[in-house]
């Protein structure tokens, strides 16, 4: 991988001074700003700082990587990375902020418009007490190994295995850190799925759950590329979608290699994580104290070498 062997410092710009809370603040207000006009990008930001963290948060993500079977892992990112460094170019004249701590922002910022959403209640702050001092790459190039992204057809024990290699998560993390699917959707444009997870699709809640206990499933190939896509069809409401890699936490799922699922899931075995799925459906509160533990944590994996992060 570039990363091990071109050495840290190339890769790595250093962050001279950080910024002021009261420039933090204007940070804040422009990633508002951008939310206000273009609420699409809530689930698009809380997506694009999981691909940027992949590997350590640092303001870059390739999105040509490409990988075995033409996936693009990073595909439909595009939008957001072009919005938020339209508007950094702007930041830059008044703030000394890296841009991988400006996205790490407007992320923690996009998930609090969708919990004020869900709730309607400004007391429901999440919270997230951030750090900052991220350093960005300087080559555009970061993580240059699809494998490293997860895989949306894999069944539980590659995608627990995958949340313990890539973040450190337990399964209990693994699970409350894929409820930010309860935000966006699937595109045929670019990953190839089709669909949203929940109705409200840009509030922060335990809906995703919800879904997943309580629909009837039916796996079908939605064709929207040549190649088979496999996911999983609410019966009668064929907006709303599961990957493989959401439907094993709660049914343990054999899928092949296109991600095909031959038994009815009445028929197959409950996963080891259902419970986890129970409990966070039961209780929103608790799902969202996980899940912030979960992604405050994602937002402060560094690349190898990096320097610690601070608060403000
Ligand atoms: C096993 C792990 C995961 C898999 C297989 C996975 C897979 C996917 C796929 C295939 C899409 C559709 C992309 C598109 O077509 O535009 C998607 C969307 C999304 N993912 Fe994940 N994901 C995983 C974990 C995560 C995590 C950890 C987060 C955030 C912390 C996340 C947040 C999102 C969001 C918010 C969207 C919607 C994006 C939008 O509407 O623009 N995902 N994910």
């Amino acid at each position: 991988m570039l990363r091990i062997i071109i050495p840290v410092l190339l890769l790595i710009s250093t962050v001279s001074a950080l910024f002021t809370a009261s420039e933090l603040e204007v940070v804040k207000n422009l990633c508002n700003d951008i939310l206000d006009r273009k609420p699409v990008l809530i689930a698009g930001f809380v997506r694009l700082i999981f691909h940027d963290c992949v590997g350590g948060c640092d303001g870059c993500v390739n999105l040509n990587l490409e990988n075995w079977n033409g996936d693009r892992p990073n595909a439909g990112l595009a939008t957001s990375i072009s919005v938020l460094n339209g508007k950094y170019v702007e930041l830059q004249q008044t703030v000394n902020i890296s841009r991988a701590d400006f996205w790490a922002t407007c992320s923690v910022e996009a998930l609090e418009r969708a919990r004020f959403l869900a709730t309607n209640d400004m007391s429901k702050s999440l919270n997230i007490s951030m750090l900052y001092g991220r350093a960005d790459c300087i080559l555009e190039l970061t993580t240059t190994n699809a494998d490293r992204f997860p895989n949306p057809r894999a069944g539980l024990a590659e995608t627990l295995a995958w949340c313990n290699n890539t973040f450190n998560f337990n399964s209990t993390w693994c699970v409350a850190i894929l409820g930010a699917h309860t935000l966006g959707q699937a595109r045929p444009s670019a990953s190839g799925f089709r669909g949203r997870w929940v109705a409200d699709a840009r509030h922060l809640n335990n809906a995703y759950f919800q879904d997943l206990r309580d629909k009837r499933w039916l796996q079908v190939n939605r064709k929207t590329v040549a190649d088979p896509r496999w996911q999983f069809q609410a019966r009668g409401q064929s907006m709303f979608m599961m990957l493989n890699a959401d439907m094993c936490l709660l049914r343990d799922i054999q899928p092949d290699s296109a991600g095909r699922v031959v038994d009815p899931l009445d028929a197959t075995p409950e996963s080891s994580t259902k419970d986890d799925v129970e409990t966070f459906a039961d209780d929103n509160e608790e799902w969202i104290r996980v899940f912030k533990a979960a992604f405050k944590s994602i937002i402060e994996t560094l690349p190898d070498g990096a320097a610690p992060l601070e608060s403000i």
